[in-house]
């Protein structure tokens, strides 16, 4: 599915390297967080083309399988899932952020301190009833709390003002009297609660 875009030309003065072994590369880094030095020696390309392959590399990977692998959520599949293996109706996934301990980014200042006292960048996620992943959103720095992440990001935008196209509300099975209920992500109370985002009550 990538082959295509990551194949460079050979030219009169070297030889391109390979997209299997650009992929390889990439697949190496992002599998292991090695250094670029160390996937540049076990490879033997230098740092710097290292350092040009794995965020290229990986672009083309999320361009090419993100329609794929990671739509944006819609299917009345992923609640019936959860309802059949978690006996929660109506829900569309769980939904959480978690820091990625990172290295302060050179000039990057405070950037991307946290309140745990290291450096990190945020992953905020939505999984279905199998702990797939079915939406990221990488990169937030952590101001404020998931809440705000979420708010910020894409996926909590549309989620906001009504275009994530989610199943309309329904009736829960054996409680039909109650009429339509919304549905709903789950999440955890650093969340706020919305009549499509619920939060387990204390
Ligand atoms: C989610 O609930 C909000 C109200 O807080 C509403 O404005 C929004 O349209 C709903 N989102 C969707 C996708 O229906």
């Amino acid at each position: 599915m990538v082959g295509a875009r990551i194949t460079r030309m050979d030219t009169n003065y070297r030889e391109s390297i390979s997209p299997v072994e650009r992929l390889a590369i990439c697949l190496r880094f992002l599998a292991t967080g090695d250094s670029y030095r160390t996937i540049g020696f076990s490879f033997r390309v230098g740092r710097s083309t290292v350092a040009g392959i794995v965020p290229s590399v990986a672009q083309v990977i999320w361009d090419c399988l993100v329609g794929e692998y990671m739509p944006v959520p819609k299917e009345e599949a992923i609640a019936a899932e959860i309802l059949e293996r978690w006996n929660f109706p109506n829900c569309l996934g769980s939904i959480d952020g978690k820091h990625v301990v990172i290295l302060a980014p050179p000039c990057s200042g405070s950037q991307f301190y946290n309140y745990k006292g290291t450096y990190s960048v945020v992953l905020l996620a939505v999984v279905d009833a199998i702990y797939c992943f079915r939406v990221v959103d990488v990169g937030a720095y952590d101001k404020g709390g998931d809440g705000v992440t979420l708010r910020d990001s894409a996926f909590g935008q549309a989620l906001q003002d009504g275009t994530l196209e989610i199943p309309p509300p329904a009736s829960l099975p054996g409680a039909e009297d109650l009429g339509p209920v919304p549905h709903v992500f789950d999440g955890d109370e650093a969340f706020p609660l919305r009549p499509n985002l619920t939060r387990p009550s204390l």
